[in-house]
């Protein structure tokens, strides 16, 4: 299987620098699955000029349908724009806007009811894992932000002390980590047979050994994904 890139461009790009940045991507698809989130602002305008390419939301309202939100974008109103997937959860989302698991959790059905995949975020703060305690922390996240109702998702795999730092965990612990999500008994049936990427400091250096490691297939690049050098040698993997 192809390994799926996912590029979290955060609230990065203007529409010219992304659509710059997107002209100088290789045509070919053949060594990975891309998936692009930018910012909401220009997701549509990318979509339709690029149709090929598989552009997806960084985030959804914890609000559904319609309604008077000034300033949200439902669920709903997203995939309306033929959006497929959306990422939820991402520890800045946690930190910055205190979502909690049940935040998640009411977003990942909100995602399910206007059919978008949830690309779920879970991973431990420096503290849990200092605590010694981040096993449990990160499957109480799973269990507690995905619906059982949920049939389909990804499961992103961000520690968050590794993001946007350039330090990454060894191999031996993502593979732990990758090992307790999808082997461990503790963890859910969803997430045993969920697709899993790694995300956190992913560089064009490192991500060809994190692609090797079992039961992760993927990655969610922030900084290096910004960086159309950076990001063409981890699309060549
Ligand atoms: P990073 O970000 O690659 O810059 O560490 C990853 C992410 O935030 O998803």
């Amino acid at each position: 299987m192809k390994p799926l890139i996912i590029a979290n461009w955060k609230m990065n790009f203007t529409l010219d620098e992304a659509l710059n940045f997107i002209e100088q991507l290789p045509n070919s698809d053949d060594n990975a699955d891309l998936m692009i989130a930018p910012p909401l602002a220009f997701l549509s305008h990318l979509k339709h000029q690029f149709s090929a390419l598989e552009f997806i939301a960084q985030d959804v309202s914890i609000q559904s349908g319609n309604g008077s939100f000034t300033g949200e974008n439902s669920a709903k109103l997203i995939a309306s724009c033929g959006v497929k997937y959306s990422i939820l959860g991402h520890s800045e989302r946690r930190i910055n806007f205190h979502e909690t698991n049940h935040t998640i959790r009411r977003k990942v059905k909100n995602c399910m009811q206007a059919g978008i995949t949830p690309i779920i975020c879970v991973g431990e703060t420096l503290e849990a894992r200092k605590n010694n305690n981040y096993q449990e922390y990160i499957l109480e996240q799973i269990r507690e932000s995905i619906p059982e109702e949920c049939k389909e998702c990804i499961i992103a795999y961000e520690p968050v002390w590794a993001i946007g730092t350039g330090i990454t965990p060894t191999n031996e612990e993502i593979s732990k980590i990758a090992k307790l999500i999808k082997e461990n008994s503790a963890s859910t049936a969803l997430a045993k047979r969920a697709r899993l990427v790694y995300g956190g400091s992913a560089s064009g250096k490192n991500c060809r050994e994190i692609l090797e490691i079992e039961h992760i297939s993927g990655l969610l690049i922030g900084s290096s994904s910004l960086d159309i050098e950076e990001f063409k040698k981890i699309l060549n993997v």
